[in-house]
């Protein structure tokens, strides 16, 4: 059976550019940021990173929520990110069958290994992106003051899904990197 539909949307195109850029930058700002309420002795730049954070955080989850908004009405990103049925499942074994042979899975909408490590790791980041948004109302004057007890229910849900968003990262810009170096020229994702 072929599949469907084979291009990317323009428009997820354009909100995979935004992933690309605002995912990094939470990820690494993470790495030195400090919550201004712990402020003794702290550099302002930490505190920079930590306002930087929040401020990007949010509108990350934005980009998260027009992201979804695509997979609702798109059935062939859909299957892709989630490959439940069809070619798109079948993918999945050929994918592993030819990594056992080292040959890398091919790339676009066509489900299979990449499309379900994608959706994965878009599940993971939308639970950032909820848990920080929970977490942006519950900080009190943009973190001048240290926030209500039941902030810490979202922090550590937000701090133990951090872990998946790292292996994703990792993961997906690795798997990117390879992809390039084995066949140097833009992906169709990045096209417009
Ligand atoms: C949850 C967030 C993300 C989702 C759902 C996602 C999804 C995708 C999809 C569907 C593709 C197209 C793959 C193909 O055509 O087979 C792709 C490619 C790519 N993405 Fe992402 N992405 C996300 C975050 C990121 C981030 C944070 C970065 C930056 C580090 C990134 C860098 C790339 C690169 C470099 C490619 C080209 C990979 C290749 O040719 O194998 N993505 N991504
Ligand atoms: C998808 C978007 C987001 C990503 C990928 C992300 C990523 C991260 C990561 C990796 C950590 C470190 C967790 C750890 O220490 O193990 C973190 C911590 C944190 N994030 Fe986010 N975040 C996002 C959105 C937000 C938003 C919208 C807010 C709004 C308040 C926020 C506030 C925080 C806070 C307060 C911490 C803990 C800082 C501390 O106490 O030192 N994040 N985030």
């Amino acid at each position: 059976m072929d599949l469907p539909e084979q291009k990317w949307p323009a428009m997820v195109k354009w909100l995979h550019a935004f992933f690309a850029i605002l995912i990094t930058f939470e990820v690494m700002s993470e790495l030195d940021m400090k919550a201004i309420w712990k402020r003794k002795g702290e550099l302002h730049f930490r505190h920079l990173l930590f306002h930087a954070h929040m401020w990007i955080g949010m509108a990350t989850a934005l980009v998260v929520a027009l992201f979804w908004i695509q997979i609702y009405y798109k059935e062939h990103v859909r299957s892709h990110l989630f490959p439940y049925q069809g070619e798109y499942l079948k993918n999945i074994c050929a994918d592993i069958s030819g990594l056992a042979k080292g040959c890398l899975p091919a790339t676009g909408v066509r489900g299979g290994l990449p499309g379900l490590i994608q959706g994965l790791g878009l599940l993971a980041v939308t639970g950032m992106a909820a848990t920080g948004f929970v977490m942006f109302f519950l900080i009190p004057n943009f973190g001048a003051a240290a926030p209500v007890h039941f902030y810490q229910i979202p922090k550590k849900i937000h701090d133990y899904l951090s872990e998946l968003v790292w292996i994703f990262w990792w993961l997906h810009a690795g798997v990117g990197v390879v992809h390039f170096v084995s066949s140097p020229k833009i992906p169709a994702i990045f096209k417009t």
